[in-house]
């Protein structure tokens, strides 16, 4: 296998896709997945996964939806409470997401960061409580345009993640996902070329080999997140270090998914 780690699709609906649409997006995908299912049954434990990440509002409706599906797909949530329970209005918790099965989430996105005041101290904390309630994370990481054109973006990435792992160092066993995001790629259709995607991978795998030790960066899987489409995915995932995609804007489309699911086959 050339994927040691196989590989992680996850896509970010954001603030995408309520219920209905949800609905209608599963019964699409359920025709397509159905195209691929010669070649996806042959496919052994933990070499593709898929996880999808809707909005609140719409987990219900996806968590009924993918039970039908030929393909299994993971549902995780965009942004959950560090705090079990208690007065903290509009928050979701990490029981409330157990007791309906969803034991995923994505900590410290960058829109996190620059719209709703997410820190790495923040994101610390729920990297912390939510390995502690044995779910998996994906913490996301990146450098801003500006850093990386002052040659910053090795400082910024090490900065992000020295501030984050040391407390959840315990659970690099796979059930933490780093997803590097250079903020500049994200939304923007300005994705990072392959050589900058693997460069910044192999910085991110150096640093957990450095502070956690062999077992870590090699079980530890590290997506790669911003203007991912269904043109680019395959250079991306070809890359020895890019273990999956984030993937926002294009996941919304069913269809998009039958290429991002052949390249990964293609990629293992
Ligand atoms: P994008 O978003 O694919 O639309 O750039 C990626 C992300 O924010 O995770």
């Amino acid at each position: 296998m050339k994927k040691p780690r196989g590989i992680l699709l996850a896509g970010n609906w954001k603030m995408n896709q309520g219920p209905q649409a949800t609905e209608r997006f599963f019964s699409e995908l359920k025709s397509k997945f159905m195209q691929l299912q010669s070649k996806t049954g042959g496919l052994k434990q933990g070499e593709l996964e898929i996880c999808i990440f809707p909005p609140s509002l719409s987990i219900f409706t996806a968590l009924k939806s993918v039970s039908p599906l030929p393909f299994p797909i993971h549902l995780g949530a965009q942004n959950v409470h560090w705090e079990k329970n208690g007065a903290f209005t509009g928050e979701i918790s990490g029981p409330m997401l157990k007791e309906i099965g969803i034991p995923l989430a994505l900590v410290g996105h960058s829109e996190r960061r620059q719209y709703f005041g997410e820190t790495d101290a923040t994101a610390r904390k729920r990297t912390e409580s939510l390995l502690g309630q044995d779910f998996r994370v994906i913490l996301c990481v990146g450098e801003t345009r500006e850093q990386r054109d002052s040659g910053k973006t090795e400082a910024v990435l090490l900065k992000q993640l020295g501030a984050v792992l040391p407390g959840a160092h315990q659970h690099l066993d796979g059930r933490l996902v780093i997803a590097y995001e250079p903020i500049w790629a994200i939304g923007t259709g300005l994705t990072a070329t392959t050589v900058q995607a693997e460069e910044a991978h192999q910085m991110i795998r150096k640093f957990l080999w450095d502070s956690f030790g062999l077992q870590a960066a090699g079980k530890t899987r590290i997506l790669y997140g911003g203007s991912v489409t269904s043109e680019n995915i395959q250079s991306l995932l070809d890359c020895p270090n890019v273990d999956g995609a984030l993937i926002g804007g294009a996941s919304l489309k069913p269809e998009n998914w039958i290429t991002f699911m052949e390249a990964a086959l293609a990629s293992l």
